[in-house]
C-alpha cells in the first residue's frame, strides 16, 4: 500500500514536471521512422589533420544514439572553425569528424559533402553527417532561403549544440521558423538543466573563478556575478588589469589599460553587494634576467607576469575549500608551459577534490582540466564557451528560445 501510494506521488510529481517544463524536449516526441535533424557543435580543435580534443564530439553521442535507437532517420548538421562563406576549404571540412564519430558510435556515418544549398538534407542513409554550414552563403546571417532548403524533408529539428546557441545563424534559429517540430535535445537540456542548479538557490558560499586575457570579453559576466556570487577570484590579463587598476606596477604584463574604469564600476558593485574580489597577492614574472616569484608590489617595468605567485595560490585553494558552489572559466596563468602551469594546476587540483558542487566551462579551462586532472572530478563541464557565458549572465539565447514552449 505503501509503495503504491509513493508510486502515485511520484507519477503526479512526474507529472507536474512536465507540465511545468519550459521546453520542447526530445524525450517528449515520438521519432520512429521520422526525419530528424539534429544541430550539433562539433566544432573541435584540429591541428595537421588530427582531432586534438573530441570531448565535443563524444558529448553529442547521447542524442545522436537516443535518435537512432527509437528508429528516427538521422541527420546531422554543424559548423566548424570560421571559415568564408561560399568558399570550400578542406581544412575546416567535417568529413575528419564524420570518421570519429563513425569510431565512438562504432557505426557507418555516411558523409554528405555535397552542400546543403545545393541538395536539401535526404534521409535515406540511416546516419548522415552533412559538411561544415559555415560554407555556405547566408548561414552567418540568418538567411531565410538557406534554411527552407536545409530544412526540406524534416520532420523533427533537434537543437543539441548549445555551443552555438548564442549565434542567431540559419542552422541554430531560423530553420526553426519552418519546421513542424523543434525541440532540444538531451546534451542542450543537459547543459541547461545544470547551469539553471548554479544560477537558482546555489549552496552558499558560492566562489566564481574568472581568469582568460580580457575583461572586455568577460566584462558582463564579471557585473553579473557581483549579484549572484560571494566570492569572485580572478586571473591571468584580467587580473593584471585589476592590479593596474589599483594602482600597482604590472610591467609589461598583458593587460586593457582602457577597461580601468569598467573595472572600478565592478570593484564599485562588489562592494556594494558585498563580493570578495581578493586580487592576487604574488604573481610569477618573467624578464629577460629569468623567472621569479614577487610580491605584486615588486613587479619591474620589465617583468611579464605570466602566472599568480604561491602565496596567492595558498589563498585560492582556501577559498575553493570553504566554498559550497563553484563555478571555474578561464585559466590563472599560461598553463601550456611547464613554468607558469602551477597557479591553474592548484585550482583545478582544489576543484576536484572539494565537495562542493562545480562547473566549468570554454575551451582552455576544459584543456587544462583535462591536463591536471579529469573531467569526472567535476559535477558538470558545460561544452560552451562564449555560450556558457552568455547563458550564465542571464542572456536569452537564440538556439534556446527555439525551443521553449510557447
Ligand atoms: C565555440 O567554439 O565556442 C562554438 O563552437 C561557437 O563557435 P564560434 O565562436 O565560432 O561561433
Amino acid at each position: 500500500m505503501g509503495l503504491f501510494k509513493q508510486d502515485v506521488r511520484c507519477n503526479r510529481i512526474l507529472n507536474e514536471c512536465k507540465v511545468m517544463s519550459t521546453y520542447n524536449e526530445l524525450t517528449d516526441i515520438d521519432i520512429r521512422n521520422k526525419n530528424i535533424l539534429i544541430r550539433e557543435d562539433l566544432n573541435v580543435p584540429i591541428k595537421n589533420n588530427k582531432i586534438i580534443n573530441d570531448a565535443r564530439i563524444k558529448a553529442a553521442i547521447p542524442t545522436i544514439s537516443y535518435a537512432l535507437s527509437k528508429g528516427a532517420n538521422v541527420g546531422i548538421i554543424s559548423h566548424l572553425g570560421r571559415p568564408i562563406e561560399g568558399k570550400f576549404d578542406s581544412k575546416q571540412s567535417l568529413k575528419i569528424v564524420a570518421e570519429r564519430l563513425s569510431e565512438i558510435l562504432n557505426k557507418k556515418v555516411f558523409f554528405e559533402e555535397q552542400p546543403l544549398d545545393t541538395k536539401s538534407p535526404e534521409y535515406k542513409n540511416k546516419l548522415t553527417l552533412f559538411e561544415n554550414t559555415r560554407f555556405l552563403v547566408g548561414e552567418k546571417s540568418g538567411d531565410e532561403k538557406l534554411a527552407k532548403k536545409i530544412i526540406k524533408n524534416c520532420d523533427v529539428f533537434v537543437m543539441d549544440a548549445f555551443g552555438a546557441s548564442h549565434r542567431k545563424h540559419t542552422s541554430t534559429y531560423t530553420v526553426s521558423k519552418y519546421v513542424p517540430v523543434c525541440c532540444g535535445g538531451l546534451l542542450l537540456m543537459n547543459e541547461i538543466k545544470n547551469i539553471e542548479k548554479v544560477l537558482k538557490n546555489p549552496s552558499k558560499p558560492v566562489l566564481a573563478i574568472i581568469g582568460g586575457s580580457k575583461v572586455s570579453t568577460k566584462l558582463n559576466i564579471l557585473k553579473k556575478l557581483t549579484e549572484k556570487v560571494d566570492t569572485i577570484i580572478l586571473g591571468g590579463g584580467i587580473a593584471n588589469t585589476f592590479l593596474l587598476s589599483s594602482n600597482l606596477p604590472i610591467g609589461k604584463s598583458l593587460a586593457e589599460k582602457n577597461m580601468v574604469s569598467d573595472v572600478k564600476e565592478i570593484l564599485r558593485l562588489a562592494k556594494k553587494n558585498d563580493v570578495l574580489i581578493p586580487l592576487p597577492k604574488d604573481v610569477m614574472c618573467q624578464s629577460l634576467t629569468g623567472i621569479r616569484n614577487k610580491n605584486v608590489n615588486e613587479v619591474q617595468k620589465e617583468d611579464y607576469i605570466k602566472d599568480i605567485g604561491s602565496k596567492t595560490s595558498i589563498i585560492y585553494e582556501k577559498l575553493i575549500e570553504e566554498a559550497a558552489t563553484i563555478l571555474w572559466n578561464g585559466p590563472v596563468g599560461v598553463f601550456e608551459d611547464a613554468l607558469f602551469e602551477n597557479g591553474t594546476k592548484n585550482i583545478a587540483r582544489s576543484i576536484g577534490n572539494t565537495k562542493a558542487l562545480t562547473i566549468a566551462g570554454g575551451g582552455d579551462t576544459i584543456s587544462a582540466i583535462e591536463k591536471f586532472i579529469s573531467m569526472e572530478k567535476l559535477d558538470y563541464v558545460s561544452t560552451g564557451g562564449g555560450a556558457f557565458l552568455e547563458f550564465l549572465e542571464g542572456k536569452k539565447l537564440p538556439g534556446i528560445e527555439i525551443i521553449k514552449k510557447l
